[in-house]
């Protein structure tokens, strides 16, 4: 699997998640075997004009190569200007986000409404190719609603602008995140372009990463809300390529190690953007970006629920400890998976 002079070692990423594929998240997933990984998207506009989250955004662990930055904007002109503002700041790749669905975003023309009309997607990576030098990829959905499934087109237009992969979310923007992603599409679109398609939607499992891979043939599969406490799947798709049976679920010791080391890295990245601030309130605010991984962490547990109940308190890092150790202790059932709790507690959104 290649993107542009960039081989990768595996076939399964971890896709971009806005508020979830940070700096600490995407260590986390690259260490449990993920080939590659994305940021969060971020606003080209941003980008242009400077802002403490850009910074946040684009702050990356020097080991992450190549380090994929995904931008979105309604305009060809300024997806360009941020995409050379990303390859400043050490972008290897970038993708132009075209599938995310929310009014905000689309109601500007970016995310999935830029993929309304395959031209655009043509002018809008051909712009940002002749800006930025670097490989230029785009994620894309199934198509605005039921009524137009265009991604076919869409994928070519990009292909044809230049484009070094194509990602498809195999949901319609109407769709957002509910209902069942359409895997025939990742297949069509695989038949459709000559460059790398990486597919996307409803990979709750390293099954369904698996299955994904071979009923597409797709050349890499994106794992998304799969990963969000379960970093573990990387290991998981590891062992499968390996030929090796599935290798053991973490022991209750190895999962609060993970916990308790995501939990360091958030706060590490958050006094390595704010090295004056009061570390107090640097803790408090790592803290609080990390509280839906924690969440998530805890999802399906026996001690899940008593562990969320407390979750609004969290302030430090001790304070995840102390409340691990009392609802996941080392003797006892806590830690335990339920297996009715889990797929009820499963759904994750923007
Ligand atoms: C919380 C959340 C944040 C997301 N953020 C982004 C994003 O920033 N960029 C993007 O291209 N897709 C984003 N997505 C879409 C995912 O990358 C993925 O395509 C989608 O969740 C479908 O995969 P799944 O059904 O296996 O979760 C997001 C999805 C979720 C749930």
């Amino acid at each position: 699997m290649q993107i542009g002079p960039y081989q990768f070692h595996g076939r399964f990423f971890l896709a971009p998640l806005a508020g979830v594929s940070d700096r600490p998240f995407r260590k986390i997933c690259r260490d449990m075997g993920a080939a590659f990984t994305y940021t969060e998207m971020v606003s080209a506009h941003g980008l242009v004009h400077g802002s403490e989250q850009t910074e946040s955004y684009l702050d990356r662990d020097p080991e992450e190569t190549p380090f994929a930055v995904q931008i979105f904007a309604a305009e060809p002109e300024v997806l360009a200007r941020g995409a050379a503002v990303a390859v400043q700041r050490g972008a290897d790749i970038v993708d132009i986000n075209m599938a995310c669905p929310v009014k905000k975003v689309c109601g500007t023309g970016a995310g999935a409404a830029l993929a309304r009309e395959p031209e655009r997607v043509r002018t809008a990576v051909e712009a940002v190719r002749a800006a930025c030098g670097v490989p230029v990829t785009v994620k894309i959905r199934a198509g605005w609603d039921e009524g137009s499934l265009n991604c076919v087109a869409v994928a070519q237009a990009a292909e044809a602008g230049g484009a070094s992969a194509v990602a498809l979310h195999g949901r319609t923007r109407a769709q957002g995140y509910a209902g069942k992603a359409r895997w025939d599409l990742v297949h069509a679109v695989k038949q459709s372009v000559r460059v790398p398609v990486l597919g996307s939607g409803d990979v709750w499992t390293s099954a369904d990463a698996l299955r994904m891979a071979r009923e597409t043939g797709c050349d890499a599969v994106l794992v998304a809300r799969g990963a969000c406490g379960n970093p573990w799947i990387f290991c998981e798709l590891g062992a499968a390529e390996r030929g090796e049976g599935p290798p053991r679920p973490p022991t209750r010791d190895e999962w609060v190690e993970v916990v308790l080391r995501h939990v360091d890295l958030q706060i590490a990245h958050r006094q390595g953007l704010d090295p004056d601030g009061d570390p107090a309130e640097v803790e408090r605010r790592a803290l609080r970006e990390l509280r839906r991984h924690l969440l998530w962490y805890t999802r399906g547990r026996r001690g899940g629920a008593r562990f969320r109940r407390d979750a609004e308190a969290l302030r430090t890092a001790a304070d995840v400890r102390r409340l691990v150790d009392l609802h996941f202790p080392s003797e006892g059932d806590g830690f335990a998976v339920d297996p009715a709790l889990a797929a009820g507690e499963r759904e994750v959104s923007e």
